[in-house]
């Protein structure tokens, strides 16, 4: 609890950043890009209550947002300069479209199905587009510093389809006075997303970056991201099954339709 009761949100530092962060820089306070982002009554002798880590895609932006319409959350304050997380598809699209030589030359394909000889800044980008998606991984590092009852798993793919229901899950979860998202939030048909109901014709959206359209990936790359990530998803879940907590529809998709 923080002065005035409010518990503090951070968004500073997400996915496999945090791990660096935690592993290499104990200290947050010495890093000057979470000094940058914090919120006025921020100081360095109190740890956010809440940390928000969003890997790759999955909607960690929209959740930011919607938290932060919660009166008993302060959130950290936004940053241009603020670090991004990694993007898979996304990423590549998100660089792409910023003109990175490599995204531009190669398309999505050729990226993901690099091989260990081809150059450094390819296999940077097909690591970047990778890694952040073996979840399991991460979380079980996670695990290993926090006990699971600190942990709430927001399944993505809930947050961008119905969002009120994954907000009044995590709403329980941190004990908050319970907002009704379904007042709250109006899906968009225009942008294809669920945005901030500002009146009953307005909405407010996330900006162009979040929810680009972008070609729909390659059959051969959606192939290959399933075979790929077959031993990853099998252990997230069996982890989450370990853990108590149910397994994403996405998830049990993906594994029904590998064997
Ligand atoms: P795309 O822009 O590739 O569609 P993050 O904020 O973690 O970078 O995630 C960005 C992704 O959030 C977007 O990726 C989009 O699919 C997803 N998303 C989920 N809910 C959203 C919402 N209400 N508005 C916009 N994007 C949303």
């Amino acid at each position: 609890r923080y002065p005035g009761g409010r518990q503090r949100l951070d968004r500073s530092i997400q996915g496999g950043e945090l791990f660096q962060t935690v592993i290499n820089n104990p200290n947050p306070c010495d890093d000057i890009r979470h000094k940058r982002i914090w919120s006025k009554n921020k100081w360095c002798g109190t740890l956010p209550k809440v940390l928000v880590i969003g890997p790759q895609k999955t909607g960690s932006t929209a959740l930011y947002t919607f938290l932060a319409m919660h009166p008993s959350l302060v959130p950290n304050l936004p940053s241009p300069t603020t670090y991004e997380e990694l993007q898979a598809y996304s990423w590549y699209q998100h660089i792409r479209s910023h003109g990175d030589p490599i995204a531009k030359n190669y398309t999505f394909h050729t990226v993901i199905t690099t091989n260990d000889s081809a150059p450094k800044p390819l296999r940077d980008l097909r690591n970047r587009c990778l890694n952040p998606g073996k979840y399991s991984h991460f979380l079980e590092r996670w695990l290993a510093e926090y006990s699971p009852h600190q942990l709430h798993i927001l399944d993505g793919a809930l947050l961008r389809a119905e969002p009120a229901t994954a907000m009044h899950a995590l709403q329980k979860f941190l004990k908050l006075p319970a907002l009704d998202y379904n007042k709250l939030l109006k899906y968009d048909p225009k942008k294809g997303f669920f945005c901030q109901a500002v009146s009953n014709e307005r909405t407010k959206c996330l900006g162009k970056s979040k929810g680009r359209i972008y070609p729909p990936m390659e059959e051969r790359s959606a192939k290959f991201l399933k075979r790929y990530y077959t031993p990853h998803n099998t252990a997230l879940s069996k982890l989450l099954v370990r853990l108590g907590r149910p397994v994403p529809q996405w998830l049990k998709d993906e594994l029904s339709s590998n064997g």
